[in-house]
């Protein structure tokens, strides 16, 4: 993991993946981290592509951060140097001369930007895709500096993502919000959270939020139990119910759904929310609607929680990279910061443990998993 390469005058910053709350934080400490030792920092423009299609960019891009760049920005969401989830240079979606569409190998040229640009390391900034992009960038010889981030908190040997705690908050405060609602008209209000194939945000803002029944990947579930689950609350006079649907959720006989496919990302998952609704008005003879919070998960401003973490990566990667780190990763493991090799956590994922003190507090309060 140690490098003890040669001394570090400049670094770049790359944020790749689903934008989170607490990109620009994390940006902002790695510069200004960065500068306090006298290094000059560089910001590449949506993910790496600012590095392998310069020609697009006015600043050929790659963005000159100073401490003025990256002032009032911490509480921002977004980030300030734009990301892709379709930038990949591992497999960078690329037009053949007969038209058709293939995913090409770029990273020798990318290797080759980096030289150009005399760029002696990399602070990536990004889920399980682009940490496997950093992974595979060090493992050819790049000093690199992974950050977690993913509202979806599913990545590997870091107790927590930044990102998740903002998304999770907002959806539990959309969950607190439908309850009047679903009240008042004696609904089943379906509410499809984000979260790809882990059922984290699911959980966390199902049992924060009082759902009735929380549906996620990690349990495929049976309809014909959620619905009856939903029957037994209208016995005991409660006439309205709120069902929390990760994206990623599956019943027991069926497949994930997926709204899309594309060359050079993953798949883009979607439905599940209105599948559960119209299932359980037929079955339950229940009014239901469905809402999805969709990308309202991923905009706006860091919770403090988040914000903190951000800033504790960022300073915490400027820190391994002073210290001759490379190949590595920063995690939270409370109360510290930790360094992981970058290939533990490349192509694994983290899902909900059943046996997890949350999920141990779910089945306490009666909420229905449709198990
Ligand atoms: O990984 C973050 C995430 O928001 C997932 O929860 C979701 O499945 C996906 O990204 C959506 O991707 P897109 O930005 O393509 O809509």
């Amino acid at each position: 993991m140690a490098n003890n390469g040669k001394a570090i005058k400049k670094i770049a910053i790359s944020t790749g993946g689903g934008d989170a709350p607490g990109l620009n934080a994390v940006i902002r400490a790695v510069v200004i981290a960065a500068r306090n030792r006298g290094w000059e920092v560089r910001g590449i423009r949506d993910g790496y592509n600012g590095l392998l299609n310069p020609g697009d960019y006015p600043d050929g891009g790659l963005m000159h951060l100073h401490r003025h760049n990256v002032r009032g920005i911490t509480h921002l969401g977004g980030t300030i140097l734009g990301t892709t989830n379709k930038g990949n240079p591992l497999k960078y979606p690329t037009q053949a001369r007969n038209g058709k569409w293939y995913e090409k190998d770029r990273t020798r040229e990318l290797l080759a930007a980096f030289r150009k640009h005399k760029i002696d390391a990399l602070v990536a900034i990004g889920g399980d895709g682009s940490l496997a992009i950093a992974n595979a960038l060090s493992e050819k010889g790049l000093r690199v500096i992974g950050v977690p981030k993913t509202i979806d908190n599913d990545l590997e040997k870091t107790v927590v993502t930044f990102g998740f705690d903002s998304a999770v908050s907002f959806a539990t405060e959309c969950v607190d919000r439908l309850h009047s609602t679903a009240e008042a008209h004696r609904r089943v209000m379906v509410v499809e959270v984000m979260g790809r194939y882990a059922g984290w945000i699911a959980m966390n803002a199902g049992v924060s939020g009082t759902a009735d029944a929380i549906l996620m990947p990690e349990i495929p579930y049976d309809i014909k139990k959620v619905a009856s689950a939903i029957k037994a609350l209208q016995r005991q006079n409660k006439h309205f119910a709120i069902v929390v649907v990760a994206e990623g959720a599956r019943p027991v006989d069926g497949k994930v759904s997926v709204e899309f496919r594309e060359l050079g990302r993953a798949d883009k998952l979607g439905g599940a929310g209105e599948r559960v609704a119209k299932q359980l008005q037929a079955l339950t003879g229940k009014e239901c609607r469905t809402v999805v919070l969709g990308h309202l998960q991923r905009g706006g401003g860091p919770t403090t929680f988040d914000r903190l973490l951000s800033l504790r990566f960022g300073a915490a990667a400027v820190r391994a990279l002073d210290e001759g780190r490379s190949g590595i990763m920063v995690a939270l493991d409370p109360p510290k910061v930790l360094y992981v090799p970058l290939r533990e956590i490349s192509g694994r994922m983290k899902t909900v443990p059943l046996d997890c003190d949350t999920m141990l507090t779910a089945r306490a309060m009666g909420i229905s998993f449709g198990d």
